[in-house]
């Protein structure tokens, strides 16, 4: 039996849902039985009756599909597949801000880690962020841990003061576009979408800001065959031809993911086998950190 079978096999042997972000490799988008963004696979993971949830993606959000799941085994085919933009905020940074600025909620990014989780008031995504951020009283945010991503939140919601923490965070998959590449867009003709993890002057030179479901949606009912410049991790581009191959997208080849990368049909294959990796959390933070979760997933619907 070759690889694929038999991990669709194993996968109906143990009842087995398999999650994967739009960033994964091809063949992993191929077998998944839901492939999304971090909201899209949150919600997933929140409504499945599958007692196994076996997510391709990087831990932050596997941890977020436990933490939503507590009694349900969730696993990561490797467990060292992280989002070093979740790293670059620890529990003390935040401890230190919320001391600075009493009043002002946190909202995190669910790029977090799930011990941040636990501090936080709310989560968002880039789906949902603006809403959550207007879905608060109060003049000031402590949003983290993307810098990007408070920088759009501010642009969209002038009358709030966002405190970016901390103050430099960002993914270097993102920062790798620049002014040039939205210029040979333009040259090129078509619609630029990009990440609100870009830098702001990608944000203002782009047709769209949107998530990685953003963007989907966004193709989504145009009609002929058109021309879109995708400023994000690469592998959209493969999620965006699979739904609509009528068109025509244009993704950067430098623009890779390596964690997202790390998971093969091998290690997948492995993970429904051995039932590997577990995702575990200490109860206290998960019951904490499931708190701001669900307050999102409340504000997001
Ligand atoms: P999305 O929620 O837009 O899929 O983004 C997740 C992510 O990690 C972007 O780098
Ligand atoms: Fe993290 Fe960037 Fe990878 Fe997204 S693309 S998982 S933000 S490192």
């Amino acid at each position: 039996m070759n690889l694929m079978r038999r991990i669709l096999a194993l996968k109906e042997e143990k009842h087995a849902i398999i999650l994967a972000h739009n960033y994964q490799r091809p063949e992993i988008q191929d077998l998944a039985d839901v492939v999304g963004d971090s909201f899209e696979l949150a919600q997933k993971a929140r409504e499945t009756k599958s007692p196994l949830i076996v997510f391709c993606g990087v831990l932050f959000m596997a941890e977020t599909a436990k933490i939503l799941n507590p009694g349900k085994k969730v696993l990561i085919p490797v467990r060292d597949a992280t989002c070093p933009l979740a790293d670059q905020l620890t529990p003390d940074m935040l401890l230190a801000a919320k001391a600075r600025h009493p009043d002002a909620p946190v909202v995190l990014y669910i790029n977090s880690t799930a011990v941040c989780k636990a501090l936080a008031d709310v989560i968002c995504t880039s789906a949902n962020a603006v809403k959550v951020v207007r879905s608060l009283s109060g003049k000031e945010v402590i949003v983290g841990p993307d810098a990007n991503l408070a920088a759009y939140i501010q642009s969209q919601v002038p009358e709030k003061e966002i405190v970016a923490l901390p103050p430099n965070g960002h993914c270097y998959v993102h920062e790798c576009f620049t002014t040039e590449d939205l210029d040979d867009a333009r040259r090129r003709g078509g619609t630029i979408l990009c990440h609100p993890e870009c830098r702001p002057e990608i944000q203002h030179g782009s047709d769209l800001v949107a998530s990685t479901g953003g963007m989907v949606r966004a193709v989504q009912g145009q009609q002929g065959g058109r021309t879109w410049h995708i400023l994000t991790e690469k592998e959209m581009g493969y999620r965006l031809k699979t739904l609509y191959p009528g068109q025509t997208f244009y993704t950067k080849e430098e623009a890779v993911c390596e964690d997202m990368k790390k998971t093969t049909l091998e290690n997948l294959l492995e993970a429904l086998e051995h039932e590997q990796h577990e995702v575990t959390i200490p109860p206290d933070i998960m019951e904490r950190a499931r708190g701001a979760i669900e307050r999102m997933l409340v504000i997001g619907r």
